[in-house]
């Protein structure tokens, strides 16, 4: 301000000296203006004109008006500045390091603008790959962010004056664990960890899983010890005995088979030790075989205690009226599950014809089915003697033996009315006949002189009597006379 003052009141100074000099001459003053003045009315009210030298330019405004380098009057454009003299003006600069806060590439500061300080580290990168800026005033300096080594110069440094720069820290090619693999991608810069995970088969025993590349370059780690799987003992399976060969290692297999009188439910029947460690449950499941309900036979009665595990026994029976001419009525659960196919068959019992018994008659309705039944009855003339009658259709298929004795019947000697004589030719058998006569003088009263032999065996009674004579009545009562005929004359009285 004091500079500004003093330059202000110099020209004040200067202008009243001129009007005084004008004020005399009483000239054109304005034709007498340097041309880089202006013809100004002077200021004391005298009605003169004055010559000033533009801004920018000092002398008496009328032989000379030279540039004024406003520059060399201190420090006229602040800290951090440069000032640039321009003919008639002059501008600004900010130091390197440094920039105008009007944003401009150049400034008057007369305008309030002023240099401050330039943060070179919001501009990105600007360290470099793994740099750490650090903003001072009117400069910056780099450091390496951790990870990062510095390379080629000192540290801190600047990367306009510095050959140094930041290189990443890089612990090269991972380490190898026996029996395991990598399970990460491949990056080998610091504080890159890597996973470790044991190969199949294998079985992590202890130790850290992971390795870390540390500060020094060096990969930290993995410690892990990975051993070969052991499955030990594969699984008991209930109602089965196993077949192993006494490996566990991985893939080893154990094979399962049902005890006698089981079969496997299941799909599987082997166990496989796994990449864990341990066996693979197998869907493998020992079941009691059971044959279910026995099967059915036609026209027959089943006999079963309703247990249906292997050996278990039916047995069949031909139902009433059938019969079967096989022996194997049985059927067994087997130890495949299913029953055995009974060798049996049940059919309609048939007698065919019944048998002929000699000197009989049948009463029959034709029918041969079981408990069918014939009658036999004594042909005429022959009476039942002894046995039995009756045949039945047996269940064996054959009519029962009839015993009936048939005898022919016999009616012995004919009866004998009295005063008669017969006339017999000795028959005695049925339908046998006698007649009779009745002896000399005598002759029958009634209607018959027959009796025939009946089938009970027995001579009918015949209706025939005997009476005497007329004539020998007459006779006897000394009334004949010769000449009458016997026959004649023998007639009822
Ligand atoms: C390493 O990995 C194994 C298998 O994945 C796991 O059982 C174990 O706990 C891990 N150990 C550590 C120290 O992380």
């Amino acid at each position: 301000m004091t500079v500004k003052r003093v330059a202000l009141c110099f020209l004040m100074i200067q202008s009243i000296f001129k009007d005084i000099r004008v004020k005399a001459n009483k000239v054109d003053v304005c034709a007498s203006c340097h041309q880089k003045a202006t013809c100004d009315d002077k200021t004391d009210g005298s009605g003169g004109k004055v010559c000033n030298c533009m801004y920018g330019f000092v002398g008496n405004g009328r032989t000379h008006c030279q540039d004024k380098d406003e520059c060399q009057l201190g420090r006229i454009c602040g800290d951090h500045t440069k000032c640039h003299n321009t003919y008639g003006s002059y501008y600004c600069t900010c130091l390197a390091g440094y920039s105008p806060s009007n944003h401009m590439n150049t400034f008057i500061p007369n305008d309030g603008t002023y240099c401050r300080d330039l943060d070179e580290c919001s501009v990105q990168g600007v360290c470099g790959e793994g740099g750490l800026c650090q903003n001072t005033d009117g400069d910056f300096t780099c450091s390496c962010q951790i990870g990062y080594t510095v390379q080629g110069g000192p540290e801190p440094f600047n990367p306009k004056r510095d050959a140094s720069y930041c290189k990443v820290i890089d612990c090269g090619s991972p380490p190898s664990v026996l029996h395991a693999d990598r399970l990460s991608p491949t990056i080998t810069h610091y504080s890159s960890e890597l996973q470790y995970g044991c190969r199949e088969g294998f079985q992590w025993k202890r130790g850290q899983n992971s390795s870390v590349c540390g500060l020094d370059g060096k990969w930290h780690g993995p410690s892990l010890v990975c051993e070969e799987v052991d499955c030990g003992e594969p699984h008991v399976m209930p109602h089965s005995k196993m077949v192993w060969n006494n490996i566990s290692r991985m893939g080893s297999l154990a094979l399962y088979v049902c005890d006698p009188q089981f079969f496997n439910s299941g799909r599987e029947n082997v166990s496989v030790c796994t990449a864990h460690g341990t066996w693979s449950r197998p869907d493998f499941q020992c079941e009691e075989i059971q044959c279910g309900s026995p099967p059915v036979l036609p026209h027959s009665v089943l006999f079963w205690n309703g247990v249906s595990k292997i050996g278990s026994v039916a047995l069949y029976n031909c139902v009433t009226g059938y019969h079967s001419l096989d022996t194997g009525n049985v059927s067994v659960c087997k130890t495949d599950g299913q029953w055995s196919n009974p060798d049996y068959s049940c059919e309609e019992i048939v007698c065919g014809e019944p048998p002929i018994l000699p000197l009989t008659v049948q009463i029959w309705n034709g029918r041969v089915t079981f408990n069918s039944t014939v009658t036999y009855h004594c042909k005429h003339g022959y009476y039942p003697k002894q046995g039995h009658n009756v045949s039945v259709c047996a269940e064996n298929g054959y009519w029962t033996k009839p015993t009936l004795l048939c005898e022919e019947v016999n009616c012995g000697i004919p009866p004998s009315p009295p005063l008669s004589v017969m006339i017999w030719r000795g028959d005695i058998k049925v339908g046998s006949s006698v007649s009779y006569k009745c002896i000399e003088g005598f002759h029958n009263v009634r209607e018959g002189d027959t009796s025939v032999c009946d089938s009970e065996g027995i001579w009918s009674e015949p209706d025939f009597l005997c009476q005497v004579c007329l004539y020998v009545c007459l006779f006897r009562s000394r009334l004949w006379r010769p000449g009458l005929t016997t026959s004649l004359s023998c007639v009822v009285e």
